[in-house]
């Protein structure tokens, strides 16, 4: 099979991969001080983030005494869970366990900025750590603006977002993030900025200029992004990502799960 500019596009064979665990290490570096996470997965979709991302939770759960809500805002099955279609829901039936999916009612849409207000309610009035995978971030985001985000004079106010505040203030209270999205250019600065970990899968593009202006690839990195399989190859071969860190050279390794 060949991709762009007629480079072959096969799935990297599986001795030349690290285990995603190992990515997860470092993903999840700051529990062990008891702060919370930013960590992004970004690709195409049907790359494996998704797949990654309930692994992940998984390993939360291992690691941290926190809850995990899934904002599954896709309404994909598939998320392990007592299943919610909004906070009051979980309000009048509260959880039993630590694993919360919040998924759309039929025919309607999640309250995202719900849920990002029960995870500030959680740390302040429970001191409870928690997990929010906002499994397609671009979902709670207008063209890489928050959809809670306060609006005056037509210009977005900086900051008023309660989502995006989740990003930038609720580290040392133990809430952590994980976002998942298919555009780059539809994620909101906030979750950019704050995500100490961004694992990629197959992207091209657009979304490697956003990824190179926002810090994260370099030459190589970008070269190896571009490699990766995706929805071009059977399910079963797809899953190999490679983990960005900010300002930080790529490590030239490819995980997989
Ligand atoms: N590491 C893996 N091992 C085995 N199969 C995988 C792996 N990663 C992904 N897959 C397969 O690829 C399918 C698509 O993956 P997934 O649903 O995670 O994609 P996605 O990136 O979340 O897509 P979307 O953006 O459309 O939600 C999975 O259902 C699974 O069958
Ligand atoms: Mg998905």
């Amino acid at each position: 099979m060949s991709g762009p500019n007629g480079a072959r596009v096969s799935a990297p064979r599986t001795g030349s991969l690290t285990p995603g665990a190992r990515a997860l290490d470092l993903c999840f570096a700051p529990l062990a001080s008891s702060e919370g996470f930013r960590v992004g997965f970004l690709g195409d979709s049907g790359s494996g983030k998704s797949y990654a991302a309930r692994l992940a939770v998984e390993e939360y759960l291992r690691r941290s005494r926190g809850l995990v809500a899934v904002a599954n805002s896709k309404g994909e099955a598939g998320w392990q869970g007592e299943a919610y279609a909004s906070v009051e829901e979980l309000r009048d039936r509260p959880n039993r366990t630590r694993r919360i999916v919040f998924t759309p009612p039929r025919g309607g849409d999640l309250d995202l900025h719900g849920i990002a207000l029960w995870q500030w309610s959680a740390a302040h009035n429970h001191r409870c750590a928690s997990l929010v995978v906002w499994d397609e971030v671009s979902d709670a985001a207008d063209d890489g603006e928050w959809i809670d985000a306060e609006r005056r004079g037509g210009k977005v106010i900086r900051g008023s977002s309660q989502i995006g505040r989740g990003f930038t203030h609720g580290r040392a209270l133990g809430m952590s993030q994980l976002w998942g999205a298919q555009f780059a250019h539809q994620v909101p600065r906030e979750a950019w900025e704050t995500a100490s970990c961004l694992c990629v899968w197959r992207q091209a593009g657009n979304a490697l200029k956003i990824l190179r202006f926002r810090g994260y690839t370099d030459a190589a990195a970008e070269a190896a992004i571009l490699a990766l399989p995706g929805d071009d190859v059977p399910k079963v071969d797809r899953g190999a990502f490679v983990l960005l860190r900010r300002g930080r050279p790529w490590d030239g390794r490819t995980y997989r799960f």
